[in-house]
């Protein structure tokens, strides 16, 4: 081998700067390409046009874990009690299943914006104050979080102080005199809010108002399409799922379909997956009525029919909507979000 001179030297220096420098040009046209199509959500993996050949990374898996400390994980201690993973290999979110400060600090990097769409039509007004309240307290605690409120009542939102990072922003939908219409039009609405926030959110959650946090809801329950288990049924067969049992209805499911029931008052996930489910719903509830009929639970139904077709990649335990006036089962160790109690006759504008 022989010994390179200082030419050599500074001339192989330049070159390598020249190189690197070529290789952070793509890099940055390459983050600029990878914006996503809405009409197809399965481009999002747009492929790199630039010269040099890079790999992409997906921002969904690639999670980094530099200077974290935590505890030691095990494959041998931990819940016995419940199933924590899907028969298609999502993992079940129950207490005790993850690390929160692991996950915050996964996260944390990737500066993350969550949006949150709430309804809160009529009466239902009432329930805001509380939700935005413990929002604040657990909900995605120190990341960015966007509540974007439909309602027929802006003048009555209540002022909330929110921390940095986190707003809110009032959006007027007309009145109806039906409960089952406002549900019917949440899937619509989710979907136009979709298209506006575009590349702007990262995930979003469609959470019922009438609901109160009590417990942590933060980095763990990300994921594609995520779904809730309903706390009234997760005990019970598939047969006795309150599905729509009609075939006529594009919502229908036969005795032996079905994995859980899920709930319509909470769901989320990337803006993609979420966009394609609203749409979706949507698009089969606007054909069962054409045809005169409404599914037994409306859009719950639908998101049903779309979640045993479109398996959630992540599905969280009754913890994440538990209902007030339901005795707590030995498996709940903690109550995250709950349903308030309530009058439905006192609340909605039909029975
Ligand atoms: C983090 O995200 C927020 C909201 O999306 C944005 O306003 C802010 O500029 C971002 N911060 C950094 C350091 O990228």
């Amino acid at each position: 081998m022989r010994v390179m001179s200082g030419k050599t030297v500074t001339a192989t220096l330049l070159l390598l700067s020249f190189l690197l420098l070529g290789v952070l040009y793509c890099y940055q046209n390459y983050r600029v390409s990878v914006s996503f199509e809405l009409n197809d959500s399965r481009q999002t993996d747009s492929v790199c046009v630039c010269v040099c050949d890079v790999l992409p990374l997906s921002e969904e898996f690639h999670l980094e874990a530099e200077h974290l400390r935590y505890q030691q994980p095990s494959i041998l201690i931990g819940r016995t009690d419940v199933v924590t993973v899907t028969p298609w290999l999502a993992p079940v979110v129950w207490d005790g299943t993850f690390d929160p400060v692991l996950l915050d600090g996964l996260y944390r990097p990737r500066n993350i914006s969550v949006a949150v769409t709430v309804f809160a039509v009529g009466k239902y007004i009432r329930f805001l104050e509380a939700f935005l309240l413990t929002a604040e307290q657990h909900f995605f605690v120190g990341f960015n979080v966007h509540v974007y409120i439909f309602t027929d009542r802006p003048n009555e939102v209540p002022r909330v102080h929110m921390a940095p990072g986190r707003q809110v922003t009032v959006r007027s939908v007309p009145s109806s005199r039906r409960w089952q219409e406002i549900s019917a039009r949440r899937m619509e609405l989710i979907q136009t809010l979709i298209e506006e926030l575009r590349n702007h959110k990262d995930y979003i959650f469609c959470l019922d108002v009438d609901s109160r946090f009590h417990g942590r809801w933060g980095t763990e329950s990300l994921g594609g399409l995520v779904g809730v288990i309903h706390p009234g049924y997760y005990r019970d067969q598939r047969t006795k799922f309150p599905y729509e049992r009609r075939p006529e209805s594009r919502a229908y499911l036969a005795p032996e379909d079905g994995d859980f029931y899920y709930c319509g008052g909470a769901f989320g996930g990337r803006l993609q997956e979420v966009h394609l489910m609203a749409k979706t719903c949507r698009q089969d509830f606007e054909a069962d009525a054409r045809g005169g009929i409404e599914a037994a639970w409306q859009e719950e139904s639908h998101l049903n029919r779309y979640m045993w077709i479109h398996k959630p990649t992540k599905v969280l335990s009754p913890e994440y909507l538990w209902q007030d006036f339901k005795s707590r089962e030995p498996e709940i160790r903690l109550v995250r979000f709950s349903g308030v109690a309530k009058n439905y006759a006192e609340i909605r504008p039909n029975t």
